[in-house]
């Protein structure tokens, strides 16, 4: 038996990165996995998420989705409800990112960031409370919500400047999220990811900040999406029992030193 046998997940960004790994595993697991996404290829190259989960014999359907848009957020669950019945986990995944310090921020570009990555966040634990609520427990809880922050909510990096305060936002909303919603039986925890190689081109994958990164972290290696997939896993899981409202840094002890 997988730890999410017949449990049904809504995950965002579902198409890259971590988003991809995190899905992939909860297939592997046995959820049956809705994939929310603005593109379908992944970023970093190779197969899309659901052939790739199709093809190891798990269930998945896609749905395209703007998480910044209240309408598509909306539908999603309602497609994801209506195909399985009922929503266990919403992974709140999906975000975007400048290099920018606060004046060289243009206020689009903070729009922008605000609107995918802390309204997204808004949306998608709205949309998925809402439907929680009408279920009927299973295990002691009626749904679980995992959202991705970052440890750059949690320590200023510097040029991060957008991206940094939605994910420092990101880490309250879940707190509150919990606290509000304990008593509903609705679990809401984040995960935050240190340094994670994706394969993605640009700033992220520059030589010199992944030397940085590892001279930085105590583990001799920098993350894999696999790791951040693990703990998705376990917040997602009947293994955290009595666990809400904390952001569960997956750093390789970056921020304990
Ligand atoms: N990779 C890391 O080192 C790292 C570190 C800390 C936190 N994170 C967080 O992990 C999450 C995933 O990061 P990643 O590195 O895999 O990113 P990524 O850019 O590789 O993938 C993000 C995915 O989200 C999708 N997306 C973007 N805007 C969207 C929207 N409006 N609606 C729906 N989907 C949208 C993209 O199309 C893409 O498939 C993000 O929340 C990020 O902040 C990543």
């Amino acid at each position: 038996m997988g730890l999410l046998e017949n449990k049904v997940a809504v995950v965002t960004g579902a198409s890259s990165g971590l988003g991809r790994a995190i899905a992939i595993r909860y297939a592997a697991e046995g959820a049956r996995v809705v994939l929310a996404d603005v593109r379908d290829a992944p970023i970093e190259g190779g197969e899309a998420t659901q052939a790739a989960i199709e093809r190891a014999g798990g269930i998945a359907i896609s749905v395209p989705t703007d998480v910044s848009r209240w309408d598509e957020v909306d539908r999603l669950v309602a497609i994801a409800v209506e195909r399985y019945d009922r929503l266990d986990v919403m992974v709140n995944n999906a975000a975007i990112y400048t290099s920018t310090n606060l004046v060289e921020t243009s206020q689009t570009q903070w729009e922008q960031v605000v609107q995918v990555n802390l309204t997204g966040m808004f949306n998608g634990c709205k949309r998925a409370v809402q439907q929680m609520l009408t279920q009927e427990p299973a295990d002691e809880v009626r749904g679980r919500i995992v959202n991705i922050s970052s440890q750059h909510g949690m320590v200023a990096s510097p040029g991060d400047f957008p991206y940094g305060v939605t994910k420092g936002g990101t880490v309250q909303l879940t707190r509150q999220v919990a606290v509000d919603h304990a008593r509903d039986l609705i679990v809401c925890n984040a995960v935050a990811p240190g340094k994670i190689v994706t394969g993605k081109p640009g700033a992220a994958n520059d030589p010199r900040a992944l030397e940085y990164s590892h001279q930085r972290t105590p583990w001799p290696r920098l993350g894999r999406p696999e790791d951040v997939a693990g703990a998705a896993l376990f917040l997602a899981s009947p293994l955290a029992s009595f666990v809400t409202g904390i952001n569960l840094m997956v750093d390789g002890g970056w921020m304990a030193g």
